[in-house]
């Protein structure tokens, strides 16, 4: 069994989508989060799930937030830490920490758009294709071995809004596979590069 710690900062549907897997030989030990107001803390609580959260604005400075957010994914002795809409630029303290065992979501098909409004500017860009990656997180933002893409189509009246809609299905398709084949040992970092064994393919999808 491999416990599980999910980080949110607000809705949570990508953690919504991870509990609802019911994904094989995983348990969803907590889902903690920066802000005590997060609707996903409330969605997790009502399911028995351990929640809590720390404010980051008490903290002086962001490694002592990162410190104390440390000791409490530690209590729950986590295999995986799962960034699902953590918002937050993390340390490179804590990216060490749990260097091979932290994965975020983005939703840009990096390296395009790291950081923030990501479908606007994929928009302002005139991009065709737009999508979201999971990879392993290490202390550059949004740079760390790629696990799975998604990609989507952009049309010509979309909005960030609705591209951001059509971004999220595929999303919440990825996650629970990436969150799985991690779990069942199949991902291997070689490099800056991630390789599922034993010989299956890496999950991609262009999804109308
Ligand atoms: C998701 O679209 C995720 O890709 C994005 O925040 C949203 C969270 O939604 N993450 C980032 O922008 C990280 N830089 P959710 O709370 O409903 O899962």
């Amino acid at each position: 069994m491999k416990n599980i710690v999910i980080l949110i900062s607000g809705r949570g549907s990508n953690m919504q989508a991870i509990v609802e897997a019911a994904i094989p030989n995983i348990r969803i030990a907590a889902v903690l989060s920066n802000n005590e107001n997060a609707a996903g803390l409330a969605w997790a609580a009502e399911r028995s799930i351990a929640t809590d959260s720390l404010n980051h604005k008490r903290f002086s400075s962001r490694l002592e937030f990162d410190q104390a957010m440390m000791e409490k994914i530690d209590a729950y002795q986590p295999d995986l830490v799962v960034l699902a809409g953590f918002m937050r630029i993390l340390t490179p303290e804590f990216c060490r920490h749990y260097e091979g065992r932290l994965i975020n979501i983005h939703p840009s098909l990096l390296p395009a758009f790291t950081g923030l409004h990501t479908h606007e500017r994929a928009i302002e860009a005139g991009c065709r294709i737009a999508g979201c990656t999971i990879h392993f997180v290490t202390p550059e933002l949004d740079c760390g071995p790629v696990i799975a893409q998604g990609a989507v189509p952009v049309f010509d009246d979309d909005t960030a809004d609705t591209l951001a809609a059509r971004v999220l299905k595929v999303e919440h398709q990825l996650f629970p596979q990436a969150v799985a084949d991690f779990a069942a040992g199949r991902l291997k970092i070689i490099g800056n590069r991630v390789v599922r064994s034993p010989s299956a393919k890496l999950e991609s999808q262009l999804l109308a």
